[in-house]
């Protein structure tokens, strides 16, 4: 499949990809970003991003007018299309506000089935703020993570232990400064007659507790070096931190906006790599339907997925050009080659464009 930047309203550029494209069940993961019910419009002013706000200023980048049951209908019309177009081993991360959200899940758990919920991640967007207000200041909004079944690509991502981590969790250092900790050898549950049941270096696992694993590999570890025994005799395995990858990402994600954003509400493109490298595979297909300034797809073409970007915003489709043409072509990444495709409003047809027709400048070819 080529890579698909589409220019119109997502309802019928999802109808486009299962009716034409034939791409029900082939999309392994979807990220979308859409209004958040704010019944503001985004601005852009000054071209290129000096000040954007929600004000009555500036070119409209994209109005966000629909809320209560009206954005709660609008959204379900298109979950239940992206539902049909995900992969049984896909997953869908949904970005939303602390406003709505609830609702949301509620839907959501109803198109993607309960059972397949996964997280609710909370997202430290911006920096703490501290003008007054009835209620706590708002740094967070959420993100909900379903998967299609409970057979969806996870490649479990690793966090960096930071230097608080390494001193409460690796408070040992041995004599040749590695850090490390100990863990027991022993875990609950006795064993009848098994091998993690026969006693190791005369020692049997204390009652009701069985050896974690049978006594060969004890005797092992022990010659090794990584058994460590306390002044009471009492076994422990060593774990060396520099052999650890790294700690478990929590469901608290701190990626704030950019500073300066080419695109209204323009996200943060390291939360984009690590839901891609997450939940997808190289050559896997990723969809984004709000797809804004296309921070979704230049993070998954860095990471060598395919792709399928929607907007229906002429400013959003710029920006989204703009910002695939940052990519710089190396020994693992391939400039960006797509198709575009516009669908006009209660168009039937679609019109598909070869990239030299294009009106919009710089498109590439790669
Ligand atoms: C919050 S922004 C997405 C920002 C994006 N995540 C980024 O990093 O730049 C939401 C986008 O949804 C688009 N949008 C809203 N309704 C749409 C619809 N019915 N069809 C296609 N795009 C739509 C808007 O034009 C806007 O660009």
């Amino acid at each position: 499949m080529q890579n698909l930047l589409i220019k119109g309203d997502n309802i019928q550029g999802l109808n486009y990809l299962l009716k034409d494209k034939k791409l029900k069940g082939k999309i392994d993961l979807i990220y979308i970003d859409p209004p958040f019910a704010t019944n503001g419009n985004f601005t852009i002013t000054d071209g290129r991003a000096s000040t954007i706000s929600n004000s009555r200023n500036g070119n409209i980048a994209y109005s966000d007018k629909l809320i209560g049951k009206d954005f709660i209908e609008f959204l379900r019309e298109r979950l239940i299309l992206l539902n049909d177009l995900l992969s049984k081993r896909g997953s869908i991360y949904l970005h939303i506000d602390y406003k709505i959200g609830h609702y949301v899940k509620i839907m959501m758990d109803e198109i993607f089935g309960i059972e397949n919920f996964r997280n609710d991640i909370t997202r430290i967007k911006c920096n703490p703020k501290n003008f007054d207000r009835l209620g706590y200041s708002n740094i967070k909004d959420l993100i909900l993570f379903y998967t299609k079944s409970s057979k969806s690509i996870w490649n479990e991502p690793k966090e960096k232990y930071t230097e608080k981590d390494l001193e409460k969790l690796f408070s040992k250092t041995d004599k040749q400064g590695r850090r490390y900790t100990t863990v027991p050898i022993h875990a609950p549950g006795e064993t009848e007659n098994g091998k993690s049941n026969q006693p190791f270096k005369g020692i049997m696992p204390p009652k009701g507790r069985h050896w974690r694993t049978d006594v060969e590999t004890l005797e092992q570890w022990d010659k090794e070096g990584l058994i460590e025994w306390s002044s009471t005799g009492n076994p422990r395995k060593i774990i060396f931190v520099d052999e650890r990858k790294g700690k478990r990402v929590q469901d608290i994600w701190e990626y704030k906006d950019p500073q300066y954003p080419t695109y209204p509400t323009e996200k943060n493109p390291k939360l984009l790599d690590l839901i891609i490298r997450t939940s997808s595979n190289p050559e896997s297909i990723v969809l984004d339907c709000f797809c804004g300034s296309g921070t979704t797809l230049k993070s998954a073409h860095l990471l060598n997925r395919k792709w399928i970007g929607v907007d229906q915003s002429e400013h959003a489709i710029k920006a989204t050009i703009e910002k695939l043409e940052t990519i710089k072509r190396d020994l693992f990444v391939s400039k960006p080659e797509y198709e575009f495709i516009e669908i006009e409003k209660n168009e039937t047809r679609n019109k598909s464009l070869n990239l030299t027709d294009i009106p919009l400048r710089s498109i590439s070819a790669g």
